[in-house]
């Protein structure tokens, strides 16, 4: 074998709740923002498939735990939905919530599949978002009081939590680019929705010290590395200020509990600066994380701008740089991501060499193609792609550790095919087929590759 990985190793995927559950309306859950926007603009949704039976998880996942361990998995990430366990957001905890998520957590210890479990994945309970959201601090305490009390039901048989899944994609989606409820362009309310975000997950990780488990907590951040068009001095700036803005933003407080100064004096300069109290730096030092998990899908390229900017255009991260498209980068056509999968291991160096080595694994890594029945043979989907894609970035992940970076796994994104943000269920990325229609369930040709790989601990 030309790659084995260390003893231990985490194989397994990544899902979240509102992707796979379904019942997003039944046994009391409340709406989130997706239900909301779903029923006000169900145009927004690729084909207008809605978030309120997605894979069916919630009904199936007794099977689904089987399909599991028959691709090779020994952990699974999944997350609670807030508005499910405690659907006014900060008050009563829905006990119908609790005897799902124990059966759920309890099925998968069963069946020696490790439960890593993340409190906050795109789902704002709906009653939160009335508030404010994230602008609104009282949702941070909200926020906290319903960390607090996952831990509280569940710590005892979750060992591995992860406060946030991408806390900068609500930031983006929702609050400067368009893809996300509530739709919001302002940079200014953006930053603040960031630094709420990251006091939150601080708060969310004081408690979870306090109650003294045994386990560990983190948090699960896109980082998406930043390459420069060339070596010139403007396109450096560039990128490191692609990389301030989109990487250390949740990077540097999440491991070193403190900002980068070049980060705040960049906002200063230009007034985007949030509210700010002393007390909060104080948080953001308890809030430094055990374990980080990392998701990685492409990298960002980047040159210094063409044009001068436009000083009557909404103050944006482009003020600082144009995206560059390499000439000859392999690209995903179906989801317009390039497929880099060295970066891999630049983000893991980057880890080792500036973050003190911190024990981190892949959570996620993916391949969403459109229009898989295409490749149907015999009655399963022969994804040889998928396949590709994932060896080619366990080849640098391997690479990664062998030089010494503290990588305990890899996640794929994702078990089974599930929905998606807006664009549904257009894009698959399962290693496990869904049929929309019947909701059966059928391994890929992938699926059957990677339970080789873990149980062979590598390939
Ligand atoms: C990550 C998210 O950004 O990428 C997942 O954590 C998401 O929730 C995945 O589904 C793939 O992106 P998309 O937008 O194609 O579903």
């Amino acid at each position: 074998m030309q790659y084995r990985f260390p003893d231990n190793f985490w194989w397994g995927s990544a899902s979240s709740a509102a992707q796979t559950e379904g019942a997003a309306l039944r046994d009391g859950k409340a709406p989130t923002n997706w239900d909301h926007w779903f029923k006000t603009q169900p145009n927004r949704f690729f084909n207008q498939v809605g978030p309120e039976d997605t894979s069916t998880f919630y009904d199936r996942f007794r099977d689904d735990i089987q399909l599991m361990k028959k691709i090779g998995h020994n952990s699974f990430r999944t997350s609670i939905s807030w508005a499910r366990l405690i659907p006014d957001g900060n008050g009563e905890v829905n006990q119908t919530a609790v005897d799902f998520y124990n059966a759920l957590f309890d099925e998968l210890v069963e069946n020696g599949i490790e439960p890593f479990i993340t409190l906050f994945h795109f789902d704002m309970p709906f009653s939160m978002q009335e508030k404010g959201g994230w602008e609104n601090r009282e949702v941070i305490d909200a926020f906290a009081q319903y960390a607090e009390t996952c831990f509280k039901l569940f710590g005892h048989k979750v060992k591995y939590w992860f406060t946030f899944n991408e806390p900068i994609v609500p930031v983006e989606g929702g609050y400067l680019y368009d893809f996300h409820y509530p739709n919001v362009v302002d940079f200014r309310r953006a930053a603040t929705v960031a630094y709420h975000t990251m006091l939150a997950h601080a708060k969310a990780v004081k408690h979870y010290r306090d109650l003294n488990l045994d386990g560990q907590i983190g948090i699960v951040l896109n980082l998406t590395p930043s390459y420069p068009r060339s070596q010139n001095p403007a396109d450096l700036k560039a990128a490191n200020i692609a990389d301030l803005l989109f990487n250390r933003s949740f990077l540097d407080p999440a491991v070193k509990g403190e900002y980068p100064q070049a980060l705040v004096d960049l906002l200063r300069q230009h007034d985007q600066l949030p509210d700010c109290t002393p007390e909060d730096a104080v948080l953001l030092q308890g809030g430094k994380v055990d374990i980080l998990g990392v998701n990685y899908y492409m990298p960002r390229r980047v040159k210094a701008r063409e044009n001068a900017v436009n000083p009557d255009s909404p103050f944006m991260p482009e003020w600082f740089f144009d995206p560059y498209e390499m000439p000859g980068r392999k690209m995903n056509p179906h989801r317009g991501w390039e497929i880099y999968e060295k970066g891999i291991y630049d983000i893991l160096t980057n880890l080792k060499d500036n973050y003190g080595n911190l024990p981190c694994y892949i959570s996620e890594n993916g391949m969403g193609v459109e229009g898989e029945n295409r490749f149907l043979e015999d009655g399963q989907i022969n994804d040889q792609y998928r396949i590709e894609f994932v060896r080619e970035h366990l080849r640098w992940l391997h690479k990664g550790i062998s030089e010494g970076a503290n990588c305990l796994g890899y996640h794929m994104w994702t078990f089974i095919d599930n929905w998606s943000w807006s664009n549904a269920y257009k894009n698959r990325y399962g290693f496990v087929q869904l049929d929309l229609e019947t909701q059966t369930r059928t391994i890929k040709k992938s699926g059957e590759w990677y339970a080789e790989v873990s149980k062979n601990n590598g390939f």
